[in-house]
């Protein structure tokens, strides 16, 4: 039989999983957990580099984004579920990284740069904010993962992995690490209920797993439609209508999503009835997510159980690529 490809990929617990976190990548991992060795890492270190006044926050959300795996379908015995913090040989690694990386690099780093601008830090940037890729390269390599699915947006992160894992090997004169590809989301990206490209806590237009029946009709009813669309018998636009962005990628019945759409665009069609259909099918489908969620945060000890058992897994691991690591340093004392 060959060798199952190893995957890392991970979240960083700064609040629940969204329906966007659902179609770009829980859906990926539950699908490739039985073909692949699959590991899934809560960032909390990471979480840390821009929440590092606030520790309770990132506390918490650990539990919350576990009971949002595994209410999904992660199946613990498949995949590793595993707390960065508790795998101090990561950090360990990322020190010796350090070496191999320029400042200027990290500043060019796409997704750094415009977060640094996003969070407007300015003069008063956190070194450990800018080094954060230097620390995800090594989540990836130390697990010897060769397939990391991400958003685009997380592209620039694997270059810089590989540019670390190439300097690596060629000056300690060793094999150890492996050069990791990106796999790319079946779907695109789900925009907000806003209109907005993206679907993000922060910019408090997201839909969670853990919503309620309630908070989930409310806000598909304030979902962003067309402004123009005013009156029943208006035709209306269907570009840029989040309501028919998610019927294409929720409605099952492709057929009658064609209709609908001419129907709106004819006029005649009013955005509450569209609405109250979309409300139906993801109803449908965040039911089943959030009746397992809430069986599993009956007994958040069963699932602290599973976390401490997942990073016990994935620490052996760690430490046998460390061990390899010092001695291809010239550490192993
Ligand atoms: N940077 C990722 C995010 O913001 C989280 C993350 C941390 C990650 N380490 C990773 C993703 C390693 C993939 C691989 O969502």
């Amino acid at each position: 039989m060959a060798e199952k490809k190893i995957i890392l990929t991970g979240d960083r617990p700064t609040g629940p999983l969204h329906l966007g976190h659902y179609v770009g990548s829980l859906q990926q991992r539950v699908a490739l957990q039985d073909s692949c060795t699959q590991y899934i890492l809560i960032a909390d270190v990471q979480a840390l580099t821009d929440n590092f006044d606030n520790p309770q926050k990132v506390h918490e959300n650990v539990l919350q984004v576990a009971l949002d795996y595994l209410a999904v379908g992660i199946d613990p015995h498949k995949s590793t579920i595993c707390i960065q913090s508790a795998i101090p040989q990561i950090a360990e690694l990322a020190v010796f990284y350090l070496n191999l990386v320029t400042v200027n690099r990290l500043r060019r780093n796409p997704t750094v740069k415009a977060e640094i601008q996003l969070r407007g830090f300015g003069e008063s940037l956190p070194a450990g904010f800018l080094v954060y890729p230097v620390h995800q390269a090594a989540d990836i390599t130390i697990f010897k993962a060769s397939l990391v699915p991400v958003g685009e947006d997380q592209y620039p992160m694997i270059e810089q992995t590989n540019e670390i894992v190439r300097s690596f090997n060629r000056i300690y004169k060793t094999d150890v690490l492996v050069e990791a590809e990106p796999v790319k989301a079946a779907i695109p990206r789900l925009p907000g209920i806003d209109g907005k490209a993206k679907m993000s806590k922060s910019l408090g237009n997201a839909i969670f797993l853990s919503d309620s029946t309630d908070e989930l009709a409310r806000k598909v009813m304030a979902m962003y439609t067309d402004p123009d669309h005013i009156h029943v018998h208006d035709p209306g636009k269907v570009e840029g209508n989040v309501v028919f962005s998610y019927l294409d990628l929720f409605d099952s019945n492709k057929d009658e999503v064609t209709a609908l759409k001419e129907h709106y665009q004819r006029g005649g069609l009013g955005d509450v009835a569209l609405k109250k259909r979309l409300i139906e099918i993801l109803e449908a489908l965040i039911n089943p997510i959030r009746a397992r969620r809430a069986e599993f945060a009956q007994d958040p000890s069963i699932v602290m159980q599973i976390l401490h058992q997942g990073t016990d897994r994935a620490r052996e691991v760690a430490e046998r690529t460390m061990a390899q690591v010092r001695t291809a340093m010239h550490l192993d004392y």
